[in-house]
């Protein structure tokens, strides 16, 4: 893991493999951000000339290497791009820091250690830099040629590890509230990180039981209290349907309820996450070509797994309950058939018309039991449906909820965390679409309007007067692109800072 360090000392003196400063667009060429004037001095004021000569612009996310000043004891200085200047009396914003901290480290994969030395106006913009760097500087080796010793893991294919040491300069150690935004930095970076090794790690060594086995010995180690129920205890507990989403798989399900409680804390949180370790669609199977990077659709049992662990170890007062809805969606001869119909763990009935709607059967469960315990607020994460990527893209999730006020605040925390997000409605009207003969409900409605109806699936689950609110992650939940800023390709660990952030202000009060 990246380790974090402050240091006081000035650019010229810390011995390190690169010094990272800060390049803005400006109007008539690039612009050395605050930060770098003791780099700028020794190019005697004419860094941003000779980044111009480079060709950088200081366009988000560009990074330009050059050789450092004489009397340097770093032999590079890496500028990275941090995009338009602000306006005047504006500031360099949290997410332009945190996505150019990020890709600086990435660009920095394969050295030992680099100083930062990025514009710091707040002890906020030294978090987002603390944090972006962390998230920047992850890599997934554990499948690669790597040696025994552990020292150098260098695969096959060149691919380096992460660069091992971020040292945020010109702050002072010393200093308080800097001292904590950057160990709440560290937790968090290191939950997120935990939250992709899982996304990443392939579904033949991921499965519930051993799901369940990671958040387990991650409980022990942060003084959270983990249950399991196994296949037994989800069959005498009427759990239909998790057991019927996990029936056709050889690895069974499982349920896992983490509890993080704090002595003084006035609100309950229950967060609950979709744990398909491996989603084929079942008998409906998917296609080849849909099938490939389903190893993703546990994303959801993920980040809350991460956000409860995160919570616990930043000692957040307020009780925040997990829990992980973890199956795997396999087609076989004891698979649920489309036309089956499950008895929910609620009572009542589903008709599964199409069994690669499965997300939906194991958080109706996952919903109504936690909905018994009166929880203040429930939000559910999912990679629950292909039509919300369709509609808001690879990078965006949907937020829905029976509580505008309650959806609209999660839309704001998002945004201040730099995640982006976007409300949806819920339209009644879906819901008909969802009329079985034979059933309560079935599990899949009219095409049109996807991924607004799983939604409304999901609020037949939901105890009466809680607020809840639902994320559909399958859009950013994996990268399957080229990384940028500070998320990788595969399991970026979205919706984590969220859950977190919402965490901090139900401590803090700020929330009904
Ligand atoms: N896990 C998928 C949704 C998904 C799609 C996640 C793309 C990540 C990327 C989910 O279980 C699913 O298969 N949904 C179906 C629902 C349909 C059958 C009503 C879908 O979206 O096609
Ligand atoms: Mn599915
Ligand atoms: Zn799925």
């Amino acid at each position: 893991m990246t380790a974090l360090t402050l240091s006081t000392s000035g650019a010229a003196t810390l011995r390190a493999d690169a010094i990272v400063v800060g390049v803005a667009k400006g109007a008539k060429g690039p612009v050395v951000a605050p930060g770098a004037e003791a780099v700028d001095k020794a190019f005697d004021g004419k860094l941003a000339s000779v980044l111009e000569l480079l060709g950088a612009s200081g366009a988000e996310g560009e990074v330009t290497k050059l050789p450092a000043p004489s009397g340097f004891k770093s032999p590079v200085v890496l500028a990275v791009g941090l995009g338009a200047v602000p306006e005047k009396d504006d500031t360099y914003g949290a997410e332009s820091l945190r996505r150019a901290a990020g890709a600086a480290a990435r660009a920095l994969t394969g050295s030992k250690k680099a100083g930062f030395a990025l514009p710091v106006e707040t002890v906020e913009d030294a978090e987002a830099i603390a944090e972006g760097a962390l998230l920047g500087a992850y890599a997934f080796l554990a499948y690669q040629d790597i040696e025994k010793d552990g020292t150098s893991k260098k695969d096959q294919n060149g691919a380096k590890l992460p660069l091992g040491e971020i040292t945020l300069l010109g702050a002072k150690p010393r200093d308080k509230a800097l001292k904590a935004a950057t160990e709440r930095a560290v937790a968090l970076a290191e939950e997120i990180n935990r939250a992709r090794d899982l996304i990443n790690t392939p579904p033949n060594d991921l499965y519930p039981e051993s799901f369940a086995a990671v958040a387990t010995a991650a409980g022990k180690e942060h003084d959270i209290k983990v249950q399991v129920f196994d296949e037994k205890a989800l069959l005498k507990g009427g759990f239909g349907g998790i057991i019927g989403v996990g029936q056709g798989a050889t690895h069974g399900p499982r349920l896992v309820k983490l509890s993080y409680t704090h002595p003084k804390a006035q609100k309950t949180l229950a967060y609950i996450g979709k744990g398909i370790t491996y989603d084929s669609g079942g008998i409906s199977l998917k296609p080849a070509g849909h099938n490939e990077t389903m190893k993703c659709d546990m994303s959801g049992a993920a980040a809350v797994l991460a956000a409860v662990v995160a919570a616990a170890r930043i000692g957040l007062q307020v009780n925040v309950t997990g829990w992980l809805a973890l199956a795997e969606n396999m087609p076989s001869g004891n698979a649920t058939r489309p036309g089956d119909v499950l008895r929910m763990y609620s009572g009542k009935t589903v008709e599964v018309l199409n069994t690669d709607a499965e997300g939906r059967l194991v958080l109706g469960d996952a919903l109504a039991r936690a909905s018994e315990e009166h929880p203040d607020a429930i939000v559910d994460v999912a990679t629950l449906t292909g039509a919300m990527v369709v509609a808001l893209g690879n990078r965006t999730f949907a937020i829905m909820g029976n509580d505008e006020s309650f959806r609209t605040a999660i839309h704001e925390i998002a945004e201040e965390v730099g995640e982006q997000s976007w409300p949806m409605p819920m339209p009644a009207e879906l819901l008909k679409g969802m009329d079985s003969p034979t059933a309560d409900i079935a599990n899949i409605g009219e095409r049109a309007g996807g991924g607004l109806a799983a939604g409304l699936f999901l609020q037949e689950f939901v105890g009466e007067d809680i607020a809840w609110a639902h994320l559909d992650i399958a859009g950013p939940a994996y990268n399957e692109g080229s990384p940028f800023g500070y998320t990788p390709k595969g399991g970026t660990g979205t919706s984590v800072r969220t859950l977190v952030r919402l965490a901090e202000r139900t401590a803090a009060g700020d929330l009904g």
